[in-house]
């Protein structure tokens, strides 16, 4: 049975992890190996609850005992050792993650399940570095995780049925909705979101419309909640640059290869949201953006 789990990372993914894992009751170690990055997670946790609080989706005593749930570690051989479930949500980088793995194969214990929310990096490849490749599994969240239903489950060469279906079933635990795919680039999620948002950053490149006019027509005209520009920023362009890389590296087709707008921008440091400037401006500790001022 599963309920000691380690989250391993607390950026935004991380957080929205533990934040989810302990609002059904887990008790969650939350290990990073920044103090800094663990008091953001914590405030973070705490703001959203309370704007469910606000919303009265939960009540004082739910964002209470959500809390009460999460320890904070720095630690992760401290973190890990009563783990039953350990869930990597650290930066979208090969080897960081090869090394996390191998040192969580040391130290969490023999029965526990290593997932890993990897975006886009290989299942197989990373369970090869560890002496269990059949335990280990991606558990894809998507961003803001509270809020989005879907858990993209990733089957790597080795896992076996008994784990895959232990963590469908802890998704459907946690009032989320699993699918079941396989490992190959991209998986599902980011095979179908890349190519799109590499199109629309192609749109703007090649001039034929606008940031704001791309983004309306796929907004109002397919009813997607953000346009692929925006949605682009908030999901990061550097990140949206490692995953079309995988995909370009992965089936060697130049249907993938990632537009040099998007790479200039990332070279360039405007990669979204997070550093307050991509395709829009954003303006710090409110909702409002505007275009970028490159591109108006
Ligand atoms: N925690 C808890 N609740 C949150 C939240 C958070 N972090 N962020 C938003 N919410 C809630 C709000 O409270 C609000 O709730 P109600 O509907 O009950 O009022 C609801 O979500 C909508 O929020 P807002 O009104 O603040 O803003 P919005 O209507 O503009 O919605 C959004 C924001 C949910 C992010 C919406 O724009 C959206 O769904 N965007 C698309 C997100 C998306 O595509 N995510 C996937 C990205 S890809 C990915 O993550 C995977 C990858 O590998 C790259």
């Amino acid at each position: 049975m599963i309920k000691n789990i380690t989250v391993v990372g607390a950026g935004a993914m991380g957080n929205g992890i533990a934040h989810v894992f302990a609002m059904s009751g887990f008790q969650v170690n939350l290990v990073d190996i920044s103090e800094i990055a663990l008091s953001k997670a914590i405030a973070t946790i705490t703001k959203n609850l309370d704007r469910m609080l606000k919303k009265e989706k939960i009540d004082e005593a739910a964002k209470n005992s959500t809390l009460a749930n999460i320890n904070t570690f720095t630690d992760t051989a401290e973190a890990t050792k009563d783990a039953d479930l350990v869930v990597e949500a650290a930066t979208e980088n090969v080897d960081l993650k090869l090394k996390i793995f191998a040192q969580l194969d040391e130290v969490a214990p023999e029965k526990a399940i290593l997932a890993t929310n990897t975006s886009s990096i290989s299942i197989t490849r990373i369970a090869a570095v560890t002496g269990r490749p059949e335990k280990v599994i991606g558990m894809h969240f998507m961003n803001p995780v509270p809020v989005m239903k879907l858990v993209e489950v990733i089957r790597g060469y080795s896992t076996t049925d008994e784990v895959t279906e232990l963590i469908m079933d802890l998704s459907r635990t946690l009032g989320k909705v699993p699918t079941e795919v396989n490992d190959y680039p991209g998986f599902v999620a980011n095979r179908i979101l890349m190519p799109m948002i590499n199109e629309a950053i192609y749109t703007l490149f090649e001039g034929v419309a606008g940031v704001e006019e791309i983004d309306t027509v796929m907004k109002l005209g397919m009813a997607h909640p953000m346009g692929p520009l925006r949605l682009a920023d908030f999901i990061g362009l550097d990140v949206c640059l490692a995953i079309l890389n995988v995909l370009h590296d992965g089936f060697g087709n130049p249907k993938y290869a990632p537009c040099p707008l998007l790479v200039n921008m990332v070279m360039a440091g405007k990669i979204g949201q997070k550093a307050g400037e991509g395709f829009y401006k954003y303006t710090a500790g409110t909702k409002d953006f505007v275009v970028s001022p490159s591109f108006k």
